[in-house]
């Protein structure tokens, strides 16, 4: 009783989703009339098929009287105007029937192909928009398959699911009701073979399936051993070994055939198993007919055309013992989509949440869009401070531990400490990329969690150890924060960052396109690059993480000499590593398992380290 209770639950969960997913069609609603309205005609099309040749025996051949609207198609009993007359209408069945499927067919496609449009697009957002935590969480390539091949369930879902299931259904209700019509004895012959051929392709058909899943991987099997053998080539040559390596294989390959035999053998049992059924059904009907025929209940025509529909109805009942499967597997891919799409953001904004003013001409422009009850705005000038912050990734696993510390406006802070100490994690909270478990980081004053993540972040400048190039040009990659800055002041950027010199040597200069990877600059020139980024994005926050650390000494020198040019009179967090580093800044912060274990200017840090 309680199974029973679950089964319909998990049932109902499963419908659920399967609407969900169809919902991504809704918008294309009148197209999809439109194509059952096509797929209607087109199975009408096709089950007038048999009617010409019905028609031609019963009345051009034969001499059973013409019925009033046959008369009216070949006036004066004319039977070659008549059989001209459906020779044409057989010509043109053909053709129309054609056009119709094929106008379906391609109407479904396209709002199959625009249903996987949305989804991507929706899991594209859904991915930008997600935090870091969920991003490190996941495994890119876990994520890739589900932006590319699982989305691709959607179309699946459409075209192989809804558009296929009523194809079949109605072409079957439809032929049996015509059958019915016709008669009614040979019509429950036709209907019983229905349980008969769905039991065949059911049955023989999981067998041929699974026979051809388990060849496949018996031939991969073999492949994978000629491949391991050919790269083990020299060990097994010299440890002797061609002998046992020779056994396995032939054990292998004999296995495959065998594998692949069994397949082929279900696969003919399955067409005699559909066969029989339909011989069976074609003998009772041709026995029964044939005395309906004689007894003058049903005309030879009419024995035709139910021929004819007897050995139509394997393609729908194929189709319908299939629907099931391509569902089940396209629900599964449906649920991997939505598994993102429902990822809820660790970092959300709080309702009404307060907008940054810049008191600096060139920040964006943060406060647009004020609503009813404005929250106040915050006056940005760059007091940053940490007022007991505690975080962890994991519950119970604190790596920062009541980090207190704070950098008035235009001031610089050093962060050094050992790996694994906890640097990266404390810039990383600025930004929200996560939030704090306890204790607050707060600008001006206030906890960034009551500011508008927007203007937080545009107050940001962000760099790295490793520098991150997008593909595009050299100018997009500087301009990436302000993709409306002019050419001069990019040129300015580059200028301030040391890389102009080295753009101007490139073979396009700023229109030089760069890959992913950037192969052709060298680490110190994107880091450069990066460095322009944040020169033209013109934060007064910068954090800075371990920037010169990758990079050789001339590549450093550049880069601190415009380091160095970008804190003045920024607010700025520097992990460091190198004494150099923290000579130029105002304070130093040692962290050390995630506390502060020393504060104070250079010289009082590194007067304590040599003491
Ligand atoms: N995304 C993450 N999930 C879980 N643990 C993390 C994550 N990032 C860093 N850590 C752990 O937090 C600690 C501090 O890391 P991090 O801030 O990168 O140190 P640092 O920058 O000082 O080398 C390390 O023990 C690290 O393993
Ligand atoms: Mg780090």
């Amino acid at each position: 009783m309680l199974d029973f209770r679950r089964i319909k639950g998990q049932h109902r969960v499963r419908m659920k989703r399967l609407l969900r997913a169809l919902s991504f069609f809704r918008d294309d609603t009148p197209r999809i009339v439109v194509v059952g309205v096509l797929l209607l005609a087109s199975i009408g099309a096709s089950l007038l098929k048999p009617w010409p040749l019905a028609l031609i025996v019963d009345h051009v051949i034969g001499s059973k009287p013409q019925p009033s609207w046959l008369r009216h198609l070949a006036p004066g009993e004319n039977k070659v105007a008549l059989l001209t007359t459906l020779a044409i209408f057989t010509l043109a069945l053909h053709f129309g029937q054609g056009a119709l499927s094929a106008a379906q067919n391609f109407l479904s496609i396209k709002i199959g192909l625009q249903g996987l449009r949305r989804v991507r697009n929706a899991v594209f957002c859904s991915l930008q928009r997600l935090s870091l935590r969920f991003h490190q969480k996941s495994q890119t390539g876990d994520l890739i398959y589900r932006a590319s091949w699982d989305t691709y369930s959607f179309q699946t879902l459409f075209q192989q699911g809804l558009i296929s299931l009523l194809t079949a259904l109605l072409s079957l209700v439809l032929m049996l009701a015509i059958m019915w019509k016709l008669n009614h004895s040979l019509a429950l012959v036709a209907t019983g073979l229905v349980p008969l051929l769905l039991f065949s392709i059911k049955v023989f058909g999981k067998r041929m399936r699974d026979r051809g899943v388990a060849a496949q991987q018996a031939d991969s099997q073999v492949l994978s051993l000629v491949e391991q053998n050919i790269s083990a080539h020299q060990l097994i040559q010299s440890y002797t070994r061609e002998q046992m390596e020779e056994e396995t294989f032939l054990k292998q390959t004999e296995v495959a055939q065998t594998k692949r035999l069994s397949q082929h053998g279900w696969e003919l049992l399955y067409w005699l198993g559909i066969s029989v059924v339909f011989a069976v059904g074609t003998a009772a009907i041709l026995w029964l007919g044939s005395r309906q025929v004689m007894e003058g209940k049903l005309t030879i025509g009419e024995l035709l055309v139910f021929v004819a529909y007897l050995a139509q109805l394997y393609d729908p009942l194929n189709q319908l013992s299939h629907v099931g499967a391509t569902v089940s597997t396209a629900g599964a891919g449906t649920q991997r989509v939505f598994e993102i799409l429902d990822s809820c953001e660790n970092v959300k904004e709080v309702p009404n949440a307060r907008p940054l003013l810049s008191n600096r001409a060139n920040l964006g422009n943060p406060a647009s869009g004020v609503e009813a009850p404005a929250p106040r705005p915050v006056i940005l000038e760059g007091n940053l401070e940490f007022n007991s912050v505690s975080f962890g990734y994991e519950p119970n696993k604190p790596v920062l531990r009541e980090v207190t510390f704070s950098v008035r406006s235009g001031e610089s802070l050093a962060i050094i400490g050992p790996s694994g100490s906890g640097k990266t994690t404390l810039l990383n909270l600025v930004p929200r990329f996560f939030d704090v478990t306890s204790g607050s980081v707060r600008l001006e004053g206030v906890d960034v969690r009551e500011l508008r993540v927007k203007d937080l972040r545009a107050s940001i400048a962000l760099v790295l150890q490793e520098p991150v190039l997008v593909p595009g040009t050299v100018a997009e990659n500087i301009a990436f924060a302000r993709p409306d800055a002019s050419q001069e002041q990019i040129t300015a950027a580059a200028h301030s960052a040391n890389a102009h010199d080295f753009v101007l040597k490139l073979p396009q200069g700023y229109n030089t396109p760069i890959g992913e990877g950037a192969a052709m600059l060298s680490l110190g020139e994107r880091q450069r690059l990066n460095l322009a980024r944040a020169f033209l994005k013109d934060a007064p926050i910068l954090l800075l993480d371990e920037p010169t650390s990758a990079l050789d000494d001339e590549n450093e020198n550049l880069v601190m000499a415009s380091l160095t040019r970008l804190m003045k009179g920024r607010t700025t967090l520097i992990v460091a590593h190198r004494l150099t580093t923290i000579e130029n800044v105002h304070r130093v912060l040692v962290l050390q398992d995630g506390r502060v274990v020393r504060l104070g200017t250079p010289e009082e840090v590194l007067a304590k380290r040599l003491g």
